[in-house]
């Protein structure tokens, strides 16, 4: 039985979805129960499964696991609740997906200053999707929780009683996190941050799970580092010119806001203070083929070209750390796994 934790190890869209969507199909887990924390619909998670892609911002990544029994989100995490009921939809997870009672609610309001007030459009640079001033609603305890919400009854639960029943059954866990390490409140690059904090330790609060039931904490990064919005923000250690990235073919748009990434090389450093912050047990690598196309839906890493291998090898040296997964494509089963 385990209970794993998948967070972001730089800032953001390193692929959580992806690698969430493979490891819930990987037997040798068996997760029944998928829990998602972080800040809210915020997120953009891309999944792919054969030909289909799906773009979430609520709807946990988890969701097309063929033993998943319930999709969880949990207290800490913001509902918008238009949101969710369209991402159910089209996921088709009515009946399995439940949200907390004391989940915040995000309403038009809140989503109006996200896109108005001049602080969090041009300073900070925000998703726009009305979780930092929801945010702040709940601190100032006056934000309206899913038991309020009348269109929301019939997927109410308690999340971290279900989640203790389901430790208690020894039934196998999977708690995803969303945006990443660097976005977060306390340990990001302030202001250029999320609503609050992201790393492991708040993921699982999140959710209502406690750090000792936890097995591992996979951390995810990605061959390069991207960051969205934050456009006055510091420009990120080696950041490449709009010009270079092209070429690179290094270019991606955020999930949500469609705004164009900025883009820098791998940063060890980055990455290294990742992963004591998070206590990471595990990484994974995602986005292998951009940097290296000849490596393009390879399974095996011994089949790897020796640019890559020796990419690879030369990044774990300095972490200390192996990658157990490395994403070759963006579909799941495009993946290189090595526990
Ligand atoms: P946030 O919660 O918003 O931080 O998102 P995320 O970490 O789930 O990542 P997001 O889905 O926003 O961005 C990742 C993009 O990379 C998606 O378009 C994925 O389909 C794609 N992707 C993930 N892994 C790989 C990979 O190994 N190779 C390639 N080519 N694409 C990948
Ligand atoms: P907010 O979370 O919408 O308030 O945005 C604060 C900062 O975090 C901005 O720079 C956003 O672009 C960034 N951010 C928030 N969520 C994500 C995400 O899921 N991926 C990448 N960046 C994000
Ligand atoms: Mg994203």
């Amino acid at each position: 039985m385990s209970v794993t934790v998948v967070v972001g190890g730089f800032f953001g869209d390193e692929g959580k979805g992806k690698i969430v969507s493979h490891l819930v199909n990987d037997e040798s887990y068996n997760y029944k129960i998928v829990a998602r924390g972080g800040v809210g619909p915020n997120a953009g998670h891309t999944v792919v499964i054969k030909d289909m892609i799906y773009k979430l911002r609520m709807v946990p990544s988890g969701f097309a696991g063929k033993n998943i029994e319930k999709l969880l989100i949990g207290p800490g995490v913001l509902v918008d609740p238009q949101v969710l009921l369209n991402e159910i939809q089209i996921t088709k997870t009515m009946g399995k997906i439940f949200c907390d009672y004391q989940c915040g609610i995000i309403n038009k309001k809140h989503i109006e200053k996200d896109q108005t007030n001049s602080h969090l459009k041009d300073q900070v640079g925000t998703s726009g999707s009305g979780t930092g001033p929801a945010n702040e609603d709940r601190v100032r305890r006056i934000l309206p929780l899913a038991r309020d919400v009348p269109e929301l009854r019939g997927i109410l639960t308690d999340v971290p009683l279900e989640l203790h029943k389901a430790l208690i059954e020894k039934k196998s866990i999977l708690i995803e996190g969303t945006q990443a390490t660097h976005l977060s409140l306390w340990h990001g690059t302030y202001p250029h941050v999320t609503s609050k904090d992201v790393t492991a330790s708040a993921i699982c609060s999140d959710v209502g799970i406690g750090p000792t039931s936890v097995t591992d904490v996979v951390l995810v990064f990605k061959t390069f580092v991207t960051r969205v919005g934050s456009i006055r923000a510091e420009k990120m250690e080696n950041q490449l010119t709009e010009d270079e990235t092209i070429k690179r073919g290094w270019i991606e748009y955020g999930t949500v806001t469609g705004r164009l990434r900025r883009a820098a090389p791998f940063n060890i450093p980055l990455a290294k203070r990742s992963i004591f912050l998070n206590g990471a047990t595990k990484l994974a690598l995602t986005k292998l083929d951009v940097v290296f196309p000849q490596d393009s839906g390879k399974k095996v890493f011994e089949d790897l070209s020796s640019l890559a291998k020796d990419w690879i090898i030369e990044k774990e040296r300095h972490l200390g750390m192996q990658f157990s997964w490395i994403g070759t494509g963006p579909a799941d089963s495009e993946i290189i796994t090595r526990k």
